[in-house]
C-alpha cells in the first residue's frame, strides 16, 4: 500500500524484513512450541524492487535444527496485480532462538 513506500514509489526494503520475520517467526515457534526469538538474519539480498500494489507471498522452511537454534530460510516473491508474472524479489536466511520464560536458551526438541 502507498503508506509502506519510499518517496519514489517503491516498497521499503524494512517493511520485507519485518514480514519476513513474521513468518519466520511463525514457523519457528510452531517448531518449538513455544517462543523463539531471532538472533541473527544472514544472506539477505534485494533482486528486484516490489511496488504499490503487487501481491507479496512469503514463503519459509526449516533447513537445520540445532540444541536450541533453528535455521529457517525465507524467500519474498511479488505477483503483479494484474497478471500472473510472479518473480523473487527477496531471501534471508534467520535464525531463531527458542527461549524460556526468563528469556534464556531453552532445548527445541524432538
Ligand atoms: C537469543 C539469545 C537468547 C541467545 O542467547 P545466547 O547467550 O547468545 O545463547 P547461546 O550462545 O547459548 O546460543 C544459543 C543458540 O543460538 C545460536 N546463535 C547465537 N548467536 C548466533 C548467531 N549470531 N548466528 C547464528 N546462531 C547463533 C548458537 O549457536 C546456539 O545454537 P544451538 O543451541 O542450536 O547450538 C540472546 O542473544 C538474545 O536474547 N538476543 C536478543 C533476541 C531478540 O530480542 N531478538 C529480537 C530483536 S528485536
Amino acid at each position: 500500500m502507498p503508506a509502506d513506500t519510499n518517496a519514489y514509489g517503491d516498497i521499503f526494503g524494512g517493511w520485507l524484513v519485518s514480514l519476513m520475520d513474521a513468518a519466520a517467526g511463525l514457523i519457528a515457534a510452531r517448531r518449538a512450541k513455544g517462543r523463539a526469538v531471532t538472533v541473527a538474519m544472514d544472506g539477505m539480498q534485494f533482486l528486484h524492487p516490489v511496488k504499490v500494489g503487487d501481491e507479496v507471498s512469503v514463503y519459509g522452511e526449516i533447513t537445520r535444527v540445532g540444541r536450541t537454534s533453528m535455521t529457517i530460510q525465507v524467500e519474498a516473491w511479488r505477483r503483479l496485480r494484474e497478471s500472473e508474472d510472479t518473480c523473487k524479489v527477496t531471501e534471508a536466511v534467520f535464525t531463531f532462538v527458542a527461549i524460556d520464560e526468563n528469556g534464556r536458551p531453552r532445548p527445541v526438541g524432538g
